[in-house]
């Protein structure tokens, strides 16, 4: 597998060796006999935040070139509310007269990098959008098997539904993170305030984690162009704005705190623990690890970094940063360690090992994963995200 996603090698080798998955860049032979066309290819953020549609423009363009039997064009990448009647006009301009019978349904992917196949095989609902009910019915019956509530409307619903459904959580993101600095300032836990919150039924546990904030390949695109959007049919996006505010001025807010701690970041040796944007993935786009290791080295300070995963995307990025085998090897000499990305094999560190091996003893935990008593104890100077003892100490 060319990405590194839980499961996925399994699922593959598996349904390629019983015949019933092939992969091909020739589109008449992808094409050829289908009856649906999945267009799940990228909508990467363009200048002003807008998607940046010519990859599907392509797909569409090439299914107008390729089919002549009746299709189903389904989308599932996340596109601008319009898409699918920008996609069935695209096919329609170059088909230039030829006939074709095709229906553009949208099918937004719900599923989260890191728990793709889980996401997938139990979905919480499937969401199909288009102005012919029947293709979406017959789209539907694909979906049966996985024994999930359906539910089809229409096509700029179902595009929009995707785009809320994303800011939606970025926003619970964010806000938990703009009580995280409060409860900071006024010291309170963060982590308690989420917990008590959660257990009521209308708030719930979900999306409420404090820490660096989010990225990746989705909620910063997403938000971007939702807002984007709004702007251009004449709305004023202002929750969306501050919700991307906030999450950049976490990560501003992450190296603040190592400045204060440290006096300067110039000279110092920082470890960085977790590159890719969260656990069990290997993809780094928009990771907040990108962002505050550029800060700190702007600010003068020598980078150590690690991830279990993402070691080959970061070192064609993180040229001036010196890539180590494993926590400890980032600990080695440095004066304050972060945690980016809460792995798993971060949980159980030999904190004991790590301060014998460091030339300080502060600790900025960016997503609240250690407890902080326990690495006081040792001699550690912990600072968490919203968690009420900055400015005590
Ligand atoms: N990654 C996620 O977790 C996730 C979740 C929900 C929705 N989405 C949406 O799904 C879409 C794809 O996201 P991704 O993260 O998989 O992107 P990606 O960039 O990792 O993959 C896109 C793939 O499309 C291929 N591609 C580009 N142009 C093509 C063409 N003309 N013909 C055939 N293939 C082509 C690329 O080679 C690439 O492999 C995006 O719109 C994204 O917003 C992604």
């Amino acid at each position: 597998m060319p990405i590194y996603e839980p499961g996925l090698e399994q699922v593959v080798s598996q349904n390629v060796k019983a015949g019933r998955l092939t992969f091909t860049t020739d589109y008449q032979e992808a094409l050829k006999d289908a009856e649906f066309a999945f267009i799940a290819v990228g909508t990467p953020s363009g200048v002003d935040g807008e998607a940046d549609l010519q990859y599907v423009r392509q797909v569409a363009e090439a299914i107008a070139d390729t089919v002549d039997g009746a299709i189903v064009v389904i989308n599932k990448s996340t596109v601008p509310v319009g898409t699918g009647d920008w996609v069935a006009d695209v096919i329609r301009k170059r088909r230039n007269g030829r006939p074709l019978q095709f229906s553009v349904v949208s099918n937004p992917e719900f599923l989260r990098e890191g728990s793709a196949i889980g996401d997938f095989m139990n979905p919480d609902r499937v969401v199909l959008g288009s102005l012919d009910r029947e293709a979406a019915a017959r789209v539907g019956k694909l979906y049966e098997p996985l024994r999930c509530p359906i539910m089809i409307t229409d096509l700029r619903t179902a595009e929009m539904i995707k785009y809320a459904s994303n800011a939606f959580l970025a926003t619970r993101i964010s806000f938990i993170n703009e009580i995280a600095c409060i409860c900071e300032e006024l010291g309170a836990d963060v982590e308690e305030v989420a917990r008590g919150m959660g257990l009521d039924k209308r708030i719930g546990h979900a999306f409420l984690n404090a820490g660096l904030g989010w990225g990746g390949s989705c909620f910063p695109k997403d938000v971007k162009a939702l807002a984007h959007m709004a702007v251009l049919h004449g709305t004023h996006p202002q929750l969306l704005q501050a919700v991307m505010d906030i999450n950049h001025n976490q990560r501003r807010r992450a190296v603040m705190k190592l400045r204060k701690a440290l006096g300067t970041l110039d000279d110092k040796v920082i470890g960085v623990l977790g590159i890719a944007f969260k656990p069990n993935t290997d993809d780094i786009r928009e990771a907040p690890a990108l962002d505050i290791i550029h800060l700190m080295q702007n600010e003068g300070a020598i980078i150590r970094a690690y991830d279990p995963q993402a070691m080959d995307n970061a070192r064609s990025i993180l040229k001036k940063t010196t890539l180590c085998e494993g926590p400890y090897q980032v600990a080695e000499g440095a004066d304050a360690l972060v945690l980016a990305t809460e792995w798993n094999e971060f949980k159980q560190l030999d904190f004991g090992k790590i301060k014998a091996s460091m030339r300080g003893s502060i600790i900025l935990d960016g997503r609240n994963l250690w407890d902080g008593e326990t690495l006081r104890a040792l001699g550690f100077t912990y600072f968490g995200m919203g968690r009420g003892t900055f400015l005590t100490e």
